[in-house]
């Protein structure tokens, strides 16, 4: 029998390719997408669908029985500008959806958890270039201290329950399909809807701000991955650092502006400042190329070509 795949937060930024993606791998009736709100035509029609509030155990422990479900995905999550403004809200949802697929996973419910983690689980006294795997990590936003709370209770179930959790620290993830919500490293999708809508763009962080980002198709190849590794391979059960690529607001400006010369950008720096200069500028991603052969492919230059490619059809709709 072949694996059967439960998505929570399948309509979000990563959930609606990430489904889409696992559909064509492991066959459309085998991945259950599940969201508290419905999402695109395509994602609602192409497979099972449930509505699901990850933050009521009942509700995601009764999608995984009447699935027979092996495998989650837990892609709910309030991102790093959005829970800086509701505190308490993010740290339930963040840690209450963890907890919550775990204990099932510890029940011999769930064969294999992902969850996801993120640069923002590094702070401002960490090494900022080339931050390595193992370092200070002393986040000092609530949605980094969400995600580095998780990684040790990862950790923690995996080292004490036997609990297959995997996990990534993601980049800023850059795409075309879903939009991505309350994120600081969301300008860098943004510029690009309004390189081609406006020709102009106000970006709110500062223009040498170097973060780590990385192309959807480079994401999603490694969540899948590390989901598919061997269990032996999978070493770190915190959370692997994913490199990618690094760049500032000025650099993906000037990239852009080689396809669309009249293009402008300006800059009105806000609170996410703040933010983006606690985290990380590039990423040391030894640790996935060693264990599990991992190595992005898009650079600065192919995404910028796919993602105005593919906004200018998407948009001319
Ligand atoms: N992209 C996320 C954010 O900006 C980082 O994980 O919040």
């Amino acid at each position: 029998m072949s694996t059967k795949i439960l998505i929570i937060g399948a309509c979000g930024q990563i959930g609606s390719e990430l489904t889409m993606k696992l559909r064509e791998i492991y066959g459309n009736d085998q991945v259950v997408a599940s969201d508290i709100r419905e999402g695109k035509p395509e994602l609602m029609a192409s497979g099972p669908f449930e509505i699901v509030n990850a933050m009521e155990f009942e509700q995601v422990a009764q999608a995984v029985e009447k699935h027979q479900i092996d495998e989650v995905y837990l892609m709910a999550a309030m991102l790093s500008a959005t829970a800086e403004k509701n505190p308490a809200f993010a740290w339930d949802l963040n840690m209450n959806s963890l907890f919550h697929v775990l204990n099932l996973a510890k029940e011999g419910k769930i064969k294999k958890v992902f969850w996801p983690s993120s640069i923002a689980v590094f702070g401002p006294t960490t090494p900022r270039i080339n931050t390595p795997q193992y370092t200070v990590m002393e986040p000092s936003t609530v949605y980094g201290i969400s995600k580095q709370t998780g990684e040790r209770w990862c950790e923690y179930y995996h080292a004490k329950f036997g609990v297959d959790v995997r996990s990534i620290r993601y980049p800023g993830l850059i795409s075309w399909t879903t939009p991505p919500g309350g994120g600081t490293t969301d300008y860098a999708v943004d510029i690009y809807y309004k390189a081609l809508e406006d020709k102009k763009y106000t970006c709110f962080l500062a223009e040498n701000t170097a973060l780590p980002m990385m192309y959807m198709d480079d994401a999603l190849a490694a969540t899948v991955a590390i989901m598919q590794a061997p269990a032996e391979k999978v070493k770190i059960r915190s959370s692997y650092n994913l490199g990618g690529i690094s760049f500032t607001p000025a650099e993906i400006a000037a990239e852009i502006k080689t396809h669309i010369p009249e293009f402008t950008i300006d800059y009105a720096p806000d609170f996410r400042q703040a933010i983006a200069d606690s985290w990380p500028a590039s990423i040391d991603d030894t640790a996935a190329q060693t264990d599990w052969n991992w190595k992005h492919q898009y650079d600065l230059k192919s995404m910028t070509q796919v993602m105005l490619d593919n906004l200018a059809i998407s948009l001319s709709k």
